[in-house]
């Protein structure tokens, strides 16, 4: 199908959050022959991980739940993405101050909390990065998954 709906997930370095979200919302379309309709990617706010694959942690997480064909290099967002993507989630309103700051005016993608689509309504995908274990990424995991889930059963 040649007009796929785009989403770009965001989070500050692109290494923890960000990463799961696209990761959990890759497999769902694949899982669900969705894959012509949707195309989804992640970028950072920050350019100081860029090229480096995920946070050790957040790879064990999607692995440990079946998620193991993932791979991805950090890369900053670009002011093209405000209209290359229809969707881009933020991750926390941190994320979403700045790429509010970032938009440049009349782009066309929606900028939004991931979390807003959550049915359990935990709107904001807390930073697990400086935790010294890796429940934080597991939490995150969980709740991009309802956060997906819920978000691609309305659209
Ligand atoms: P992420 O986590 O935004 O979920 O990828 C972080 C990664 C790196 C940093 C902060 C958060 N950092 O300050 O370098």
């Amino acid at each position: 199908m040649a007009n796929k709906q785009r989403v770009l997930m965001i989070c500050l370095g692109n290494i923890c959050r960000s990463p799961i979200a696209e990761a959990v919302f890759d497999d769902y379309i694949n899982k669900n022959n969705l894959n012509d309709k949707w195309q989804v990617d992640s970028a950072a706010l920050i350019g100081y991980h860029t090229g480096k694959s995920p946070d050790s942690r957040a790879m064990k997480t999607l692995r440990d739940k079946g998620i193991s064909n993932y791979s991805h290099r950090a890369r900053p967002i670009t002011k093209d993405d405000f209209n290359k993507y229809d969707w881009i989630f933020g991750m926390d309103e941190d994320n979403i101050s700045e790429l509010n700051r970032l938009k440049p005016s009349g782009s066309k993608a929606k900028v939004e909390l991931l979390g807003s689509y959550d049915p359990e309504g935990e709107k904001i995908i807390r930073d697990p990065y400086y935790d010294d274990n890796s429940a934080g990424f597991v939490k995150a995991y969980e709740q991009c998954v309802r956060s997906v889930e819920s978000f691609l059963q309305k659209h």
